[in-house]
Formats: C-alpha cells, sequence, structure tokens
C-alpha cells in the first residue's frame, strides 16, 4: 500500500436534531443523515427470529447514534407490524426523524396481486399500485406509524399493470394534502421510469440495491444526478455479506431464498472478495464500513440504509460516513472489483455481471405492458399501458430482490 491509500475521519457536520449527528446530504429537497437506518431487518421471518424488545433496542440505538432516517415498508412484518415497531419507537421524538415507508405490497382483501418475476427460489412477489388504493395505503400507514405526515413516500415496485406515472399522480395529490412531503420511487427497473415520474412530480429519491456486490444501472445513475434526485441504496452491506461475516444462512432467514447465499456461492464469493477485506485491513476499517464508505464516495446524494438488530453493528456503520476514501484506495477497490463476477444473480441484474461500479443492465419487468397482469381490476385494465421491452425469461440468470419473503402461504414481503 502507498501513503496515498488512506481513509481519514471527518468531523462532524452538526445538525441541531441529534447529540451524534452525522454528516448530512440531500435527496431532492429532503436533507437526512448520510447513513440512515433499514428497519426491515427486525421483523421476524428476515433475519431469523426477533422479539420486539431486541428489535425497538436496535431501532433506539440507531436514533441515538444519529441515524434518523429510518426506512420501512407496509410490506414488512405481519399485518403492518414493522410500521407499528417504528411508530412506537419515534413516538415521542417525531421531529427529529425522517421517516420514509412504502407501499403497494399490503394489498387490501378483495383487491388483485399483480405479480412479476424475481430471482428469489420462490419466483415472483405480487403489488397492486392502482391509484385509486394509494389514498388508503397512505391513511394505513399514517395510522400504524402514528404520524400525521410521511417524509418520503415510495411505491415500493413498479406495478407490471398500472403505469408508474399514475400512481406517481396519486401519490402528488397526497403530497398536495400534506400527508405525504416527498415522492420517492424503489425498484426502478430504467431511468426511462424516472425521467417520465419526475415529469409528473418532483422525485427526491429513488431507491435501489447498490453495494459492492451489486453495482447500479449506469443509465440510472445518470439520470438521478441531471435530475438532482437522490439515490437511497439498499442493501449496502449486501445483507451483511460485504461484513465478512456471512459463511451459511440458518434456515428461517430470508437469505436462504437467495442464490447468492447458498452454501457454495458464499464460499466462492467469499474468496472473490478476499482482497477488498485486505484493503479494508490496510486502512483499519472492518470490511462494512469500508464496502458503505466506498458507497458515500459513489455519488454525494446516496445514502445507504444499513440495516442491523445489534446495537455495536450499528454505530460502528455509523462510522462510515466520517470517513473519506482517498481517491487512490477508490481506484484501488473499483480496479479489484472489476475482476470479480458474482456467483449467483441478485436483484435485477443476472448472475456473474461484473460488478464494477455502474456497470448493470436492469431487467424489464417493471415496465408497463398491455396485458402483464395475471389478474386485473377493472380500473386498471382500462388504463392505457405503454409498450415496453418484453420481461425477461423466468429461469437461467434472472434476477432476485434481496429483502424478499415468501412467509408460508402468504404472498412474498421483500
Ligand atoms: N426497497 C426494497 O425493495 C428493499 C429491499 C431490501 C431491503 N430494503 C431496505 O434496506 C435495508 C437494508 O438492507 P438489508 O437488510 O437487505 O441488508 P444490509 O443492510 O446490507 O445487511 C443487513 C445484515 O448485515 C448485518 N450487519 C450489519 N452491520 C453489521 C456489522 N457491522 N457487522 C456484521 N454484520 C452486520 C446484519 O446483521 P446484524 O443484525 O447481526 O447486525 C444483517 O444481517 C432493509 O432493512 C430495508 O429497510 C429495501
Amino acid at each position: 500500500m502507498t501513503s496515498n491509500h488512506t481513509a481519514t475521519r471527518t468531523g462532524q457536520a452538526a445538525t441541531p436534531t441529534s447529540q451524534a449527528a452525522l454528516p448530512s446530504r440531500m435527496l431532492g429537497e429532503l436533507a437526512v443523515p448520510a447513513l440512515g437506518f433499514g428497519a426491515m431487518v427486525l421483523s421476524p421471518g428476515m433475519y431469523g427470529e426477533i422479539d420486539d424488545e431486541r428489535a425497538e433496542r436496535a431501532l433506539t440505538a440507531a436514533l441515538d447514534a444519529g441515524a434518523t432516517f429510518i426506512d420501512t415498508s407496509d410490506g414488512y412484518g405481519a399485518e403492518g407490524s414493522n410500521e407499528r415497531l417504528v411508530g412506537r419507537v419515534i413516538g415521542g421524538r417525531r421531529a427529529e426523524v425522517v421517516v420514509a415507508t412504502k407501499f403497494g405490497m399490503r394489498i387490501p382483501d378483495g383487491a388483485p396481486a399483480h405479480t412479476f418475476p424475481v430471482g428469489y427460489t420462490f419466483g415472483e412477489l405480487a403489488v397492486n399500485a392502482d391509484p385509486a388504493l394509494v389514498r388508503r395505503y397512505a391513511q394505513q400507514s399514517l395510522r400504524e406509524l402514528g404520524t400525521d405526515y410521511i417524509d418520503l413516500y415510495y411505491p415500493h415496485f413498479p406495478d407490471p399493470s398500472v403505469p408508474l406515472t399514475d400512481t406517481v399522480g396519486a401519490v402528488a395529490e397526497l403530497v398536495e394534502a400534506g400527508l405525504v412531503r416527498h415522492l420517492g420511487l424503489s425498484n426502478l427497473t430504467s431511468a426511462g421510469q424516472l425521467r417520465e415520474a419526475h415529469a409528473v412530480h418532483p422525485v427526491a429519491a429513488v431507491q435501489t440495491e447498490w453495494s459492492m456486490w451489486r453495482p447500479i444501472d449506469a443509465e440510472l445513475r445518470a439520470a438521478a444526478g441531471e435530475l438532482g434526485v437522490g439515490i437511497v441504496a439498499w442493501s449496502p452491506l449486501g445483507g451483511g455479506f460485504l461484513t465478512g461475516t456471512v459463511h451459511e444462512v440458518a434456515d428461517g432467514d430470508f437469505r436462504q431464498n437467495s442464490p447468492r447465499f447458498s452454501k457454495e456461492n458464499l464460499a466462492a464469493n467469499n474468496d472473490k472478495y478476499a482482497p477488498i477485506r485486505q484493503i479494508a485491513a490496510e486502512l483499519g476499517l472492518e470490511p462494512g464500513q469500508l464496502a458503505l464508505a466506498w458507497l458515500l464516495a459513489q455519488y454525494e446524494s446516496v445514502v445507504p440504509i444499513p440495516g442491523s438488530r445489534t446495537p455495536a453493528h450499528i454505530v460502528q456503520n455509523l462510522e462510515a460516513a466520517r470517513v473519506a476514501l482517498h481517491p487512490d484506495t477508490l481506484q484501488r477497490i473499483d480496479d479489484a472489483l472489476a475482476g470479480v463476477e458474482v456467483q449467483g444473480g441478485t436483484a435485477l441484474t443476472g448472475a456473474g455481471s461484473p460488478v464494477g461500479p455502474a456497470s448493470a443492465t436492469y431487467r424489464r419487468w417493471g415496465e408497463c405492458r398491455p396485458g402483464s397482469a395475471r389478474q386485473s381490476s377493472p380500473s386498471v385494465r382500462r388504463r392505457a399501458c405503454r409498450a415496453g421491452p418484453a420481461l425477461a425469461g423466468r429461469g437461467g440468470a434472472r434476477a432476485d430482490v434481496a429483502g424478499a419473503q415468501q412467509p408460508a402461504g402468504g404472498r412474498a414481503r421483500p
């Protein structure tokens, strides 16, 4: 290592709301700490069992340490339980928290489920982002969260049966009504979707999987920069893989559904990432800290949302917001990543994609196609879907969606 390969810890850019304020970043016009907290990990069945007490302790630790940007969804946990957990913990401190939630996966009884393929072993997920349901979704989330506004509100996935611009139009009405402060879009599959949505209502952030083992779509990244849209990076630690501590996943852990986490693929992938762990060791960083600091250096408006049930991990992760990697170090990391082909597909990319920055090509299942719904309500069927590229096939190196689980007998929830 040359002396140029350094990581420096920067001072705090204080915000008045938290004792341990982290540097802040902008998602469109929404100011948030540079690292948020993903609350999905606090629901039972995601990373094994967890009780309310442990979940509340972890979320409180995140807030106390300055991760006051909290990510949840109506689809996390059974029947809104993740949102209720967040609501309980932020109850007395709502003003210091930026609450982001997502809709479309807690489909009301009687409403149709619009399915689309994912690469997890259970094969598909279901949403309904019909604009006629959006206000009802928001009111339900507001009740669960115990608040009267949502800071950042996303459709969890583009609905293959509904033009995204129609869903966005319904969120714009919620913004006008004061129930929602900012619009987000999660799991877009093309830059075109972002451009079209942004023309209807300003988009503060797109949420997408992005990490050292999951590159971002280059066109989506470019469009976000051009439009001034932030990027919220989910699974920024690769579901824990990038911390270097995952060698197998137990029964009851949703990662069992992900090809990347099969025993064989984990062993191979851990070997491939040894050079990255070596760089972290040379810098005196934990591998997970390096993964987060690297991500923060990719775009001034990227905000990773690592999840953890362990207060010591939470504090350790947040330290990464104060680490500035030298350009030579970033280059060395990118050179190492460029030679890696991860074994097993992930979110919207196929297996074996080089993982250098911004090299992925997303699949296009999110484009609305006439007749793409398995079951559609009449109102949805009447909408004119714009023609989009054909869905990728169901087999082979198809994508998967980290964070998804298939409860026994129920709908999958990412
Ligand atoms: N929009 C979407 O469709 C979508 C999909 C997936 C996720 N998300 C959001 O993104 C958030 C984060 O994603 P994720 O949970 O999939 O993956 P992640 O944050 O990349 O990884 C979480 C895993 O990393 C482990 N971990 C965290 N810090 C660690 C440390 N310092 N040392 C060792 N292990 C550590 C955690 O274990 P411990 O608990 O033991 O620390 C947990 O198993 C979710 O909670 C959710 O809010 C969104």
